[in-house]
């Protein structure tokens, strides 16, 4: 059984599709170990005790930051995590934690990286004029935003969009992207040369 400790801030629709996966089948042999939130009082959290989940807050705010990954790295690490899927978790995770869960941290990401990374992807990729936008699951590394890619699906700007339309249509995507990547993850068929993850041929 794989143990999945899911970080959230906010509004946890990423942590809702995840868990509607597993519930269904789509992602065998996993369960939400863990939600834990730096926002006292986001949704997803709320959302996360109705389904019957171990949902902790640990705040972030106004405290040290070592302080408090050490917290969310012990809780982790008690209740057995061993992949961690950041779902909305506006927070950049320091080196010191990063190290903690060599690849075991995935993010979602509501742009095609490298484009657009940082706060209101979205907008910033429809402020741009671009044609194209869609999202990104991809590992955790040091810098934001940044490791190595697991999945991506694009999304047309349609000439009738505006912000709001084109994050709804990425957010639909994103939620059918995180499982897709979180299997391929747990399935453990590649490896990953450089950035790229390259699928492991089986021996003849
Ligand atoms: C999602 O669009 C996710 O891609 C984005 O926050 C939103 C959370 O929504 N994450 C980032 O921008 C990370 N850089 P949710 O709480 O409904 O899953």
């Amino acid at each position: 059984m794989h143990f999945l400790g899911v970080l959230l801030s906010g509004r946890g629709s990423n942590f809702v599709a995840i868990a509607d996966s597993i519930d269904a089948g789509r992602i065998p042999n996993a369960r939400i170990a863990a939600v834990i939130s730096n926002v006292p009082d986001a949704a997803g959290i709320k959302i996360a005790r109705e389904r019957g989940l171990t949902a902790l807050v640990i705040p972030s705010r106004g405290r040290p930051r070592a302080e408090q990954e050490r917290e969310v790295a012990a809780a982790l690490q008690q209740y057995n995590v061993h992949l961690i899927c950041l779902a909305g978790y506006m927070r950049l995770l320091s080196p010191w934690f990063v190290k903690q869960f060599p690849q075991r941290i995935l993010n979602i990401h509501p742009s095609l990286l490298p484009a657009f990374p940082g706060l209101e992807a979205q907008e910033q990729a429809f402020v741009y004029g671009v044609k194209i936008s869609g999202c990104t699951v991809h590992f955790v590394d040091e810098e934001l935003d940044h490791g190595p890619i697991i999945v991506q699906k694009a999304v047309q700007v349609l000439d009738t969009d505006d912000e709001h339309t084109l994050a709804a249509r990425i957010l639909e995507q994103e939620h059918i992207a995180y499982s897709e990547a979180i299997n391929i993850v747990l399935g453990r068929q590649f490896d990953i040369v450089g950035r790229r993850l390259r699928p492991r041929t089986e021996p003849l």
